[in-house]
């Protein structure tokens, strides 16, 4: 996994209590450090009966807090020190009696003293029992938290330490891994900004068990909602049928159908400073669509084919009267004359740059991982970029939409 640029040298201290989904936040803390965090880990002296310090030692490259060492590092560290420069707190799993702790300002161990100094976002993940959970004082604990702005994930249902089923599970190190990198992102500069991003194909319905659909990924569209939720934005994310996890902080629309995608952007947009269609929108559908499966016979098939309403010429004709929609940006799927197609299109759906990519090439376009694209703004300048990762191609793309959000 390649760093993400939000979380790249950031402090986040992961703070972890004693129970035994501890071993969890050994992976979370993996994963952190991949991203290009620097992950200090403090243990409570139960979540040192659970997983070793060593263990977070060897994975974090940096000394692990214990209750027992705290006063050596004392000098070394500083707990109220390690507080105050943590961007992020994570607390993970946190136990029942360290959110009562929290919640109300105790600072009886190294975990709860540095909470108390940090000045950032603070992120638990409650782990325990449902009765606890359950419990009316767990609640208004948590109340209190959440009142304060902590960002509580979770807890999961399913199946828990005492061998019983039921809400209490902590949730898996990649949700909090996503929900940390939105909890961080809400402080970066696209705040005020409500951006609506489609992706993926869409399906046209034949029958009810067959359709016409396209090789789109979603794999752009999605790096794109990603990049835009990092730097802050509020997004909108609108996909046909795709296997990509969702992205944590990101309001998900489903459609199947050119038909809903077009209903729903449109309806997204009335409120959005910016549209990027990267979805690959189905330009005919069936001119009918039986409620019975279509049976097999030795003739010949023909299917009619109708136009789909081209989403973004409908963005474009209400523009006019939308004052808040600053930018809209489209992609060109392309074989051959990649530039001069791409600058037909932008002028045509009235847009103000078009990632124009060569979907012929093997390492660019649908399903991998890479992509190789021109932008071209609506002065017609065509910026080529070199083969880069989809998130990548993302950043820059939003880095270029700021500044048309800036500039309109
Ligand atoms: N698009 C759209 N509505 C459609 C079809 C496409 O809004 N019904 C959008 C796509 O999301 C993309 C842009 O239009 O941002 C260009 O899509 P593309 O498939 O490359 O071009 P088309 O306009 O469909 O033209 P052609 O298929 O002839 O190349």
């Amino acid at each position: 996994m390649k760093a993400v640029r939000l979380l790249l040298d950031k402090n986040i201290v992961v703070g972890v209590t004693g129970g035994i989904s501890a071993y969890k936040t050994v992976a979370l803390c993996s994963r952190l450090v991949k991203a290009g965090a620097l992950v200090d880990v403090i243990l409570t002296d139960a979540a040192a009966e659970f997983v070793r310090p060593l263990t977070f030692q060897a994975l974090t490259h940096r000394p692990v807090i214990t209750e027992m060492f705290s006063l050596l590092q004392e000098t070394e560290i500083g707990h109220v020190s390690l507080g105050k420069r943590a961007d992020l707190m994570i607390i993970a799993p946190a136990t029942a009696n360290t959110l009562a702790k929290l919640a109300h300002g105790f600072a009886d161990n190294m975990l709860t003293t540095t909470a108390l100094a940090c000045r950032n976002p603070i992120l638990v993940a409650p782990a325990m029992e449902t009765a606890m959970w359950d419990n009316p004082a767990t609640r208004a604990n948590l109340q209190i938290l959440r009142q304060r702005g902590v960002c509580v994930v979770g807890p999961a249902e399913g199946h828990l330490a005492s061998g019983a089923s039921g809400t209490g599970r902590m949730s898996e190190p990649e949700e909090l891994f996503r929900a940390a990198r939105w909890a961080m992102s809400r402080r970066q500069p696209m705040t005020d900004v409500r951006v609506v991003v489609s992706a993926g194909g869409t399906q046209e319905a034949i029958d009810p068990v067959r359709f016409i659909g396209n090789h789109s990924s979603g794999k752009m569209g999605y790096a794109l909602a990603q990049a835009a939720s990092d730097r802050g934005a509020d997004v909108v994310l609108i996909h046909g049928p795709t296997s990509l996890a969702k992205v944590y902080g990101v309001e998900d629309v489903a459609v199947e159908s050119a038909e809903k995608m077009c209903a729903a952007v449109l309806e997204a947009v009335s409120d959005a400073d910016a549209l990027i269609m990267a979805a690959a929108v189905a330009d005919y559908r069936p001119a009918t669509n039986t409620a019975h499966k279509i049976k097999k016979s030795d003739r010949t098939m023909n299917l009619n084919l109708v136009r789909t309403q081209d989403i973004l010429s409908a963005v474009a004709k209400n523009r006019d009267g939308n004052n808040r929609l600053k930018a809209v940006i489209g992609f060109a799927a392309e074989t051959e004359s990649l530039v001069a197609n791409a600058r037909d299109k932008l002028s045509r759906k009235r847009l103000d740059l078009i990632v124009a990519n060569n979907v012929s090439s093997d390492d660019s376009g649908f399903s991998v991982d890479t992509n190789r694209v021109t932008l071209i703004d609506s002065a017609g300048k065509a910026d080529e970029l070199p083969l880069l990762q989809k998130q990548e191609v993302a950043e820059i793309i939003i880095d270029r939409l700021m500044g048309l959000i800036k500039r309109n």
